[in-house]
């Protein structure tokens, strides 16, 4: 690949003295599969909620930092009757509930800073790990994760659920069977108006952890929901690798002028300097010449828009604003939306037909989270392989440093490490 590009300070690309890949790794079948959520905010809570009417998942223990979180919980645990779980408060207590010994499973939902060391020390203690989004944020961290699963063997995948919600999956399904012909380029984005949740929870503590960050960070700190179903398509580390990307990023201008009409331009939520841009738009080439675009923007009134469209040489299609598919001969009008919802059923994913009825009865248009769990506690319980390794977590969060790299160089074009260290090839002998 060509070298001219810049890139993070990387760790040198060795491994330890018995050190190896987990590419395809399984461990052995779980009877029951003992899970330990750290963090009770919004999304732990949602999994406390969810993963108990998984078959073969226990929640065995939960942790926060938060008192009142964890009084939450406790309220909702008694309500089921699943006063067995240990539950565990405090500053330090996410290390002892990764040391308890009735735990395979660490699902962590905390804020982005913590995920990495939570779930490092999770691999190091044993147990298997899942992360909330963006698994990590820094390229360094990256390699600590990829590090922590290949010395200690343990599962470690990303929590990104828009890998599991149905028109994704239908289209994985579609391009598996190469009816959109070969893909040539895809659309990406996680367009979301989130300034009235993070300005108004300002006075709640557990939102300001992503404000911070943005006053220190620029590019896109925020692109696995964007980026992650697309990765699947195109087989990433299994059949191609992402090469490189260039990144650009709009003033700031949305937060600020938020805060300036809510609290006046002279309150210290105005005078923040944030760095982060508006709107970052991103464009990824593979190295066998595909091109994704990615974009982010959190802070501008728009509808929500998770961009996922894919162009292929015998057709395409499209999640938003509305679902459009088109084939070949006739590609340049798309299907209409009886024959769009029809194809879409024709083309129903296997996970679809096997947990998307329970998956919306308990979670309706959630249903992508409990079709994700369901699918991780189901591999762990037979001992499969999971769906999205270490390295489809590092690939897609590395993106988060990758972006602010370039876009602070001007768009200087910066390399996408190779996590597997040369090993995808070989193991899937593409
Ligand atoms: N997949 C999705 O659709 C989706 C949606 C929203 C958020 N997220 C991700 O989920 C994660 C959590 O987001 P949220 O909105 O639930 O945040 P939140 O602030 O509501 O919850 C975070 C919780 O973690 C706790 N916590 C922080 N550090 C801790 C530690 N060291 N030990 C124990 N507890 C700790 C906090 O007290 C809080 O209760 C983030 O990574 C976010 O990006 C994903």
């Amino acid at each position: 690949m060509d070298n001219n590009f810049s890139s993070p300070e990387l760790p040198p690309p060795v491994r330890a003295v018995g050190q190896r890949h987990v590419l395809g790794l399984t461990s052995d079948p779980l009877p029951k599969v003992r899970i330990a959520i750290i963090g009770l905010g919004i999304r732990g809570t949602r999994a406390l909620k969810r993963l108990p009417y998984i078959d073969n998942a226990y929640v065995t223990a939960v942790c926060d930092i938060s008192y009142d979180n964890i009084k939450r919980s406790v309220r909702f645990l008694k309500s089921q009757q699943l006063t067995d779980t240990k539950v565990l408060q405090g500053a330090d207590a996410w290390k002892k509930t990764c040391e308890l010994p009735d735990i395979d499973l660490v699902y962590i939902c905390t804020d982005w800073k913590s995920h990495t060391p939570i779930a490092v020390y999770a691999m190091q203690c044993g147990k298997h790990v899942c992360i909330e989004v963006p698994a990590a944020s820094t390229v360094d961290e990256c390699w600590q994760l990829v590090n922590a699963a290949e010395c200690s063997r343990r599962h470690c995948m990303m929590l990104e659920n828009c890998c599991y919600d149905v028109f994704e999956l239908a289209v994985m399904n579609m391009v598996r069977q190469g009816l959109l012909g070969e893909i040539i380029h895809l659309d990406g984005a996680y367009i979301h108006d989130l300034r009235g949740r993070l300005f108004g929870s300002q006075h709640v503590d557990n939102i300001h952890w992503q404000l911070e960050y943005f006053v220190e960070h620029t590019g896109n700190p925020y692109p696995t929901h964007g980026v992650g179903p697309l990765c699947q398509l195109l087989d990433i580390h299994r059949k191609d690798q992402l090469s490189h990307l260039v990144s650009m990023s709009s003033s700031q201008v949305g937060l600020t002028g938020y805060a300036m009409q809510k609290y006046g331009s002279n309150s210290a939520e105005a005078l923040k300097p944030y760095l982060l841009g508006d709107m970052n738009t991103t464009i990824i080439r593979t190295q066998k010449g595909k091109t994704i675009t990615l974009q982010h923007d959190i802070c501008n009134p728009r509808p929500y828009e998770r961009t996922f469209s894919i162009s292929g040489t015998q057709g395409f299609a499209r999640k938003y604003p509305i679902p459009a598919i088109a084939i070949e001969p006739s590609a340049h009008r798309a299907l209409t939306p009886s024959k769009t919802r029809k194809l879409i059923e024709n083309y129903a994913h296997p996970y679809v037909l096997q947990w998307a009825e329970e998956a919306h009865k308990l979670c309706g248009n959630r249903a992508r989270d409990y079709i994700m769990d369901a699918r991780l506690i189901h591999c762990l319980h037979l001992g499969l392989p999971l769906d999205q390794d270490v390295y489809d977590a590092v690939e897609w969060s590395c993106l988060t440093e990758l972006t602010e790299i370039s876009v602070l160089s001007g768009s200087l074009p910066v390399a996408i490490p190779d996590f597997t260290r040369g090993d995808w090839n070989k193991f899937h002998g593409s």
